[in-house]
């Protein structure tokens, strides 16, 4: 756990109440209303999903149970039928909605595009009959490797059209990265572009789909769709990869949306965890469709006069709940930027603010810290008073930076709203309402109406005042994971049976630290696995030492986080070479690009450090929270006992 954010946090007592005027206007008013809702929820929590699920989607066939729970198995809206794209696109064609901006998207050289929400499906429809005429059907996955391109979303909602799941892989994992997902999920179809802009670059897509497909690498693959992005020269195999431009002049604007079974896949979503492999989470239609609308609805009280935008990638599950599904299935304008704040544009996001009147902002506290870091002068030079509501996730939040956010990107009258959540998760899971709940700088406050959470201790019973614990969920929700695919057991391991379960009742471990304080706030502290969060991004520190070890140079390694001022948290390597090898600063700086070349930029150590010895248990265990304060500088505190040598600290400190 992050010792400097829970002392930092203990020392808050700011208190925010929601604006007036807001509050009087927001789909939920205030406290009270919260807490009826949430007793309701509680209660009778069948009763309060199935009447939203009947009042927010419109289902092809009715559900004839709300929630089959077979503990840690859970299938909602049973036998019920719908399609998310009928939600998110088809439904506002027969309303004014039609020709309501759907999808605004900035690119970063400045062009742009806006669809309507009639455009939006004629493409999608276009789309879809170009994976059937390549031959998709219901059921296969699809990989998708984009840019933040209007394309990418295509792609999503084409695939969900005719039920193909797919499986999206964020744009900055390398083509080792790739490959493995595809593999793990047998896709059959990969939807990429040639590449991407970032930062004043571009980014080859197609060489890295091309190298993942490599000498039969993923052997179910059988074509590729490429979008022209950059207009880079590519190869283009015969008979296997096609240009999306060339199939979609040919292909038909209408496609009926597949009747799907509410608890059919709707998605695979690799995110890292403590062990092994990436995981892949698996999403299904009908309850994912549910609780990605109605918390975006509530939690950033969503209105049809919003221009709404979140930040983050396509790639990652904010981009699929909270830029794709969520506000199309509401009838919302989603906006999507493919550029990112660089030297040659520090100010790009308020410059997108401006000219499209952005008034719901959504980011993450990493783009917060950086953005303070630039100073006042580039928020303070564009007209940000269009924004009303403004919105964090992926990391905790240090209270200074939230009062940055509040005072020079929301000058003061602006909500913030701390949102945590998980892949996991499908949604938000803790989170302030706008209009209800009065904010603390740093506290994600209460949890969303519906979701019974808490702070238990390794027995699962209830932890109290500032004392930390372990954040777990103690009644399944609609938009939670069903499985990892095609491993029921580590689902059941690694998230239901962490903390075993008591009389029958069964804790969901989220693999947070968490406290609540004496007004029921939670406060989210940070990992308490071998999870890194770096700038928001989840890597387990076993993908990264699996890396490290496969350079021929590399005998061992153990990989920790260590506090960074900007990203939260930063990657720091300690390395024990091959006997016949030497450290030198090319060593190391050979092994970060090989990192980069196995998992992707993200995951590049910041630092690394060459050893002889690793502190470990008499098990072989390596004891990481000595080496997470070594990495950080900080005192090693705690007991040492469990250590096999002691001596050893003294050799690393030594190294330092
Ligand atoms: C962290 C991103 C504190 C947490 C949606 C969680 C947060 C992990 C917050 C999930 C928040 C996310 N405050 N920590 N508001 N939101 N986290 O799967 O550690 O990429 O377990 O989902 O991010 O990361 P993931």
């Amino acid at each position: 756990m992050s010792q400097p954010t829970i002392e930092s946090i203990l020392n808050e007592n700011r208190l925010f109440a929601p604006p007036t005027e807001l509050a009087e206007q927001a789909h939920i008013k205030n406290l009270e209303e919260y807490r009826q809702l949430q007793a309701r929820a509680t209660t009778d929590p069948e009763g309060f999903w199935g009447e939203l699920a009947a009042r927010e989607l419109e289902w092809f066939e009715p559900w004839t149970q709300v929630l089959d729970w077979q503990p840690p198995f859970a299938k909602w809206f049973v036998d019920g039928k719908l399609n998310i794209t009928h939600n998110c696109l088809d439904r506002h064609l027969s309303t004014w909605r039609r020709n309501k901006a759907a999808l605004i998207w900035e690119g970063e050289p400045g062009d742009s595009r806006t669809l309507t929400y009639a455009q939006l499906h004629r493409e999608v429809c276009q789309m879809a009959n170009v994976l059937k005429q390549l031959g998709v059907q219901k059921g296969d996955r699809v990989g998708i490797y984009m840019p933040m391109i209007p394309e990418a979303a295509i792609a999503l909602l084409a695939c969900a059209r005719i039920g193909a799941p797919h499986t999206v892989v964020f744009g900055g994992f390398s083509a080792e990265a790739l490959q493995n997902r595809l593999v793990d999920a047998k896709a059959k179809l990969v939807i990429a572009a040639d590449g991407g802009f970032r930062k004043d670059k571009t980014v080859p897509l197609k060489v890295a789909v091309d190298r993942a497909l490599a000498d039969n690498g993923a052997p179910t693959v059988e074509h590729v769709l490429v979008v022209k992005r950059t207009g880079e020269a590519v190869e283009m195999v015969e008979g296997r990869d096609y240009w999306w431009h060339d199939l979609q002049a040919g292909a038909s604007g209408t496609c009926p949306a597949e009747p799907m079974d509410s608890e059919d896949m709707l998605f695979i979503l690799y995110t890292s965890g403590t062990t092994g492999k990436p995981k892949g989470v698996v999403h299904t239609t009908g309850g994912y469709n549910l609780y990605s609308h109605v918390t975006l609805k509530w939690a950033f009280d969503l209105k049809d006069t919003d221009v709404y935008w979140c930040t983050a990638d396509v790639g990652w599950i904010t981009g699929h709940s909270y830029i794709v599904y969520g506000p199309l299935s509401n009838g919302a304008t989603t906006l999507m930027y493919e550029g990112a704040p660089r030297p040659s544009n520090p100010g790009c996001l308020w410059d997108v603010v401006e000219k499209y009147g952005v008034s719901i902002f959504y980011t993450a506290p990493t783009a917060i810290r950086a953005l303070s870091k630039l100073g006042d002068r580039y928020p303070n030079a564009r007209d940000l008073s269009s924004l009303r509501i403004l919105g964090t996730v992926g990391e905790p939040i240090n209270p200074e930076a939230w009062m940055w956010y509040r005072r020079v990107i929301g000058g003061d009258r602006c909500p913030i709203v701390d949102t945590w959540w998980q892949t996991e998760t499908g949604g938000f899971m803790i989170s302030p309402l706008p209009g209800a709940t009065p904010t603390k700088p740093g506290s994600a406050t209460f949890p969303f109406p519906g979701i019974q959470a808490d702070v238990v201790d390794m027995e699962g019973n209830p932890v109290t005042g500032n004392e930390g614990g372990y954040l777990v969920v103690k009644h399944p929700w609609p938009g939670m994971m069903r499985t990892v695919y095609g491993n029921p057991e580590r689902f059941r391991r690694t998230y239901w049976e962490h903390i075993p379960p008591k009389d029958g009742q069964y804790l969901y471990f989220a693999g947070d630290g968490a406290h609540k304080d004496e007004d029921g706030y939670f406060w989210i502290m940070g990992r308490v696995d071998d999870v890194i969060n770096v700038a928001g991004h989840r890597l387990g520190t076993m993908e990264v030492e699996s890396a490290l070890v496969s350079h021929p140079a590399v005998a061992e390694a153990a990989v920790v986080g260590r506090n960074d001022e900007i990203k939260g948290e930063d990657i720091f390597a300690f390395v024990i070479l091959e006997t016949d090898r030497d450290p030198s600063d090319a060593l190391a700086a050979e092994l970060k690009q090989h990192v980069v070349r196995e998992i992707g930029a993200i995951a590049r150590p910041g630092g690394i450090r060459f050893t002889d010895v690793l502190p470990k248990t008499r098990s072989g265990k390596i004891v990481r929270r000595v080496l997470r304060s070594l990495a950080s500088g900080e005192e090693v505190a705690g007991d040492t006992s469990t250590l096999e040598d002691r001596s050893v600290l003294e050799k690393l400190r030594a190294g330092e």
